[in-house]
């Protein structure tokens, strides 16, 4: 039976996978720069965690989550975003201000599971690099996770990407908005297609993230959040847009961005590159100041932001900026004879305990043969033992660069090569 990936998923192949490692390590650098510390959550979870937590009446919970009957009977869900996850992890461990800073700072990245329709940028396994703070009210917060994200685009060279920002409110600020957003699409709601005309009665502020064109030109004109947030909302978000101004973030006030969670209160963000196409968000995020109640805990804030690692990738391509790593070894060993192949084994050894990466073929084949592959894989040089070479126990070591070779004794291999690959470093 042939089978291949489910469809909305993909296999990260090794060159790929360098550059995955390389940007997770400067996610990670980043992250911890600025006092994150590392939280990893099971892949999935109960359901009723998301239910409560993302909102009955979200696209993701209802259509999006893989949800499934474990053996007992249980309803579990493959985890699709991290927030939830980590309040969850928060409430449990009691991970109240550990951070040194009166609040709790936690980072995160893994895969995220959504049953959406496949395109570019979306997929149904997708990863995610996020940051949660928990325990802190104050707008500093706010601030300090919009500026983590744009400094750590600019760390991978992304300069020119657009931060949205916008304030919901607190659920006050918000009832009185539904109410307004109600009366003011109810007066003609034929028009909306019919998923809004459902958003409509259960939560019309989805109604403004519908992507619809004609959804859209109806919401045009709708009255704006703005004009709704109370004056202790309205100075919060005024204290985050001075804090990014301090620090020169710059920022687009984007009243009609309400994100697909319930969870938001206050400000919400999101991080665009235009070039992407329909899937241009590469981060989004914002404050959750009722959802550590709402999933069981003591009262307690919360602001983060998750990015999309596929996104970012992609836009990190396009924009020329990934270096040029390969699986290329420093050595490849050629044996002529299987005679020393035993020894020969034992040397690749000796080599790779010094970290020196080092490849030998598993069968002996010719030198030409040999020869090939260690130039089609890309080695930096070729250790040669032939019949004379091993007569007079010593190596031919092959610089691949410029052809240049010569001889070593078979115990000094090691050394001479730990050498040589430093030199090469200084230089280059
Ligand atoms: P989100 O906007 O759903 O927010 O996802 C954040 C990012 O994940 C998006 O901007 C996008 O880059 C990426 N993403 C989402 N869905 C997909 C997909 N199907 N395929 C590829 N990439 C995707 C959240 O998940 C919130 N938990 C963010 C947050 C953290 N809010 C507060 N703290």
């Amino acid at each position: 039976m042939k089978t291949t990936v489910p469809r909305g998923t993909f296999d990260l192949l090794p060159d790929d996978a360098l550059l995955w490692a390389w940007v997770e390590e400067k996610i990670r650098s980043v992250f911890r720069a600025y006092g994150y510390g590392e939280i990893r959550t099971p892949i999935f979870e109960h359901t009723e965690l998301f239910q409560r937590g993302i909102g009955e009446t979200t696209d993701i919970v209802e259509k999006e989550m893989y949800t499934m009957l474990d053996k007992g009977g249980r309803s579990i869900t493959l985890r699709p975003e991290g927030t939830a996850p980590v309040v969850r992890a928060f409430i449990e461990h009691k991970l109240f201000a550990t951070s040194g800073t009166g609040a709790c700072k936690l980072f995160y990245l893994g895969p995220m599971f959504r049953q959406e329709r496949p395109q570019a940028g979306r997929f149904r396994q997708f990863h995610q690099f996020g940051v949660e703070i928990l325990g802190e009210e104050g707008p500093m917060a706010d601030a300090e996770v919009i500026t983590l994200a744009v400094d750590l685009y600019k760390e991978l060279g992304l300069c020119d990407l657009e931060v949205h920002l916008n304030s919901l409110g607190c659920p006050e600020c918000r009832g009185k908005y539904r109410q307004a957003l109600l009366e003011y699409l109810s007066a003609d709601s034929s028009g909306l297609c019919k998923s809004c005309q459902r958003r409509l009665e259960r939560n019309p502020l989805r109604v403004l993230d519908c992507k619809n064109p004609k959804c859209q030109e109806l919401t045009k004109e709708i009255p704006s959040i703005q004009d709704y947030i109370c004056p202790e909302c309205h100075a919060h978000f005024s204290k985050v847009c001075r804090y990014l101004d301090e620090v020169g973030v710059e920022y687009q006030i984007d009243s009609r961005l309400v994100r697909g969670f319930d969870y938001y209160t206050k400000t919400v963000f999101e991080i665009i590159n235009q070039d992407l196409g329909a899937q241009s968000a590469i981060c989004g995020g914002g404050r959750y100041d009722g959802l550590v109640e709402e999933c069981g805990g003591p009262p307690t804030s919360g602001v983060g932001f998750a990015s999309g690692l596929e996104r970012l990738l992609t836009t990190l391509e396009q924009k020329g900026n990934l270096p040029a790593l390969s699986m290329a070894p420093q050595v490849y060993l050629v044996m002529l004879n299987e005679e020393y192949s035993t020894a020969g084994y034992g040397l690749a050894a000796a080599l790779r305990r010094q970290g020196i990466q080092t490849i030998v073929s598993f069968k002996v084949k010719s030198l030409k043969s040999q020869m090939k592959t260690a130039d089609k894989i890309g080695a930096a040089y070729t250790l040669i033992i032939g019949e004379e070479e091993w007569q007079n126990k010593k190596v031919t070591i092959r610089k691949m660069f410029d052809s240049t070779q010569c001889q070593v004794e078979w115990a000094q291999v090691p050394q001479v090569l730990g050498r040589e690959l430093a030199e090469e470093r200084r230089r280059f």
